[in-house]
């Protein structure tokens, strides 16, 4: 069996140093807000090019934060993706804003410009463009889009860390973004943890407070606040990870180069990389349009996939919309997107074993 994903090869490299790194904060004993908080904070702002980051709970809490940092709140509308992980929008509910779903660009399932541009009104608060499967979005014309209206940018980066446009990191092009390490994510702590970066001093000095109970120092509460503040111990557990991440992706995009290559001719749809996009393949997403037959094909071949995602944002229940007519490339999407393994400690041969299940799978439907 190859498996869709095992983090247990990573964790099996990295044991002694994870060890290490627990140990030391175990010793320290300082486990809320301490030290390995602030340094992962400032190597990811780095790496991100965002001057600020400000660790929390979740890459939800961090988008939760974000919003009501930028002012969001009742009355407002926040444009999201129709095609995405849900909190994308279920944050913007919580922020007690409306979301706005927008369609998705058929190559890149990233959120589709002249579309969001209809879809602008002036309830219009914020923008939220998703990075989906490691893929930035069109970083350049959205904010050059929102810079004219006077509208704030929330990139969702949950899946994209180190991902560029343009030659310029995502995570530094909007006024904020959220970073998720759930256990899965490319770069994945070994329990929930997340991360705001923000180019804005106002953001980050908010939501630092937000993140703390609305504390601005020694118990003066001056706001409703949440308990969601990043862990120290899955602070110390990311820092040891955090130097892999670009070794990391490079292997990753090795592996989706492999694949782009052999399965070129088959009656598959190829993830796309777009000009000027570096993709770090989160996911190594294919379309077809017998997906579940696929999918069932692959799994008697021993090969082990998932489906991100098998509906649209508004097509869940939460939401209750069906629509095939308003977000038909979301729509279709939901319906034909299979992801291959795609993950660093991936061998050659498993790879070629994947690239043969393919081929046969795809002869057999
Ligand atoms: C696109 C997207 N947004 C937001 C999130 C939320 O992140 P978390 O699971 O860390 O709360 C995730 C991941 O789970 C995601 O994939």
């Amino acid at each position: 069996m190859i498996p869709f994903l095992d983090l247990k090869r990573q964790h099996a490299v990295l044991k002694a140093e994870l060890m290490a790194a627990a140990e030391r904060v175990i010793d320290a004993s300082a486990f809320v807000l301490g030290p390995d908080g602030r340094a992962l904070e400032s190597e990811l702002a780095r790496l991100c090019g965002a001057p600020h980051g400000v660790g929390v709970g979740s890459g939800t809490d961090a988008l939760r934060l974000a919003l009501t940092a930028l002012g969001v709140g009742p009355g407002d509308e926040v444009i999201t993706p129709a095609f995405s992980f849900v909190a994308s929008a279920t944050t913007i509910v919580m922020a007690g804003a409306k979301p706005v779903f927008v369609d998705v660009d058929h190559d890149t399932l990233t959120l589709d410009v002249a579309a969001l541009e209809r879809a602008l009104t002036p309830r219009t608060k914020v923008i939220m463009p998703v990075h989906l499967y490691g893929h930035p979005a069109a970083m350049d014309r959205i904010t050059a889009l929102a810079r004219a209206r006077g509208l704030a940018v929330l990139e969702d980066a949950a899946q994209a860390v180190g991902a560029t446009w343009q030659g310029r990191p995502i995570g530094g092009w909007g006024d904020a973004a959220c970073l998720s390490f759930y256990p899965t994510k490319n770069l994945g702590a070994c329990g929930d943890a997340g991360m705001l970066l923000t180019t804005r001093d106002d953001v980050a000095e908010h939501v630092r407070l937000l993140r703390h109970h609305g504390d601005s120092g020694r118990y003066q509460h001056v706001e409703l606040g949440y308990c969601t503040r990043l862990d120290e111990l899955q602070a110390a557990l990311l820092r040891v990870k955090v130097r892999r991440l670009r070794e990391w992706e490079d292997r990753r995009r090795s592996i989706a180069a492999e694949y782009l290559e052999a399965l070129a001719h088959l009656p598959l749809e190829l993830p796309f990389e777009r000009a000027g996009a570096r993709h770090v393949y989160h996911l190594f997403t294919v379309r077809h349009p017998q997906r579940d037959a696929l999918v069932a094909a692959l799994g008697e071949l021993g090969v082990g996939t998932a489906v991100h995602y098998p509906r649209t944002v508004p097509g869940q229940p939460l939401f209750g919309e069906d629509g095939q007519a308003r977000w038909p490339e979301a729509w279709r999407a939901a319906r034909e997107v299979l992801s291959l393994p795609c993950f660093p400690e991936l061998t050659e041969a498993e790879v070629a074993g994947v690239i043969d299940a393919v081929r046969r799978a795809c002869k057999s439907l």
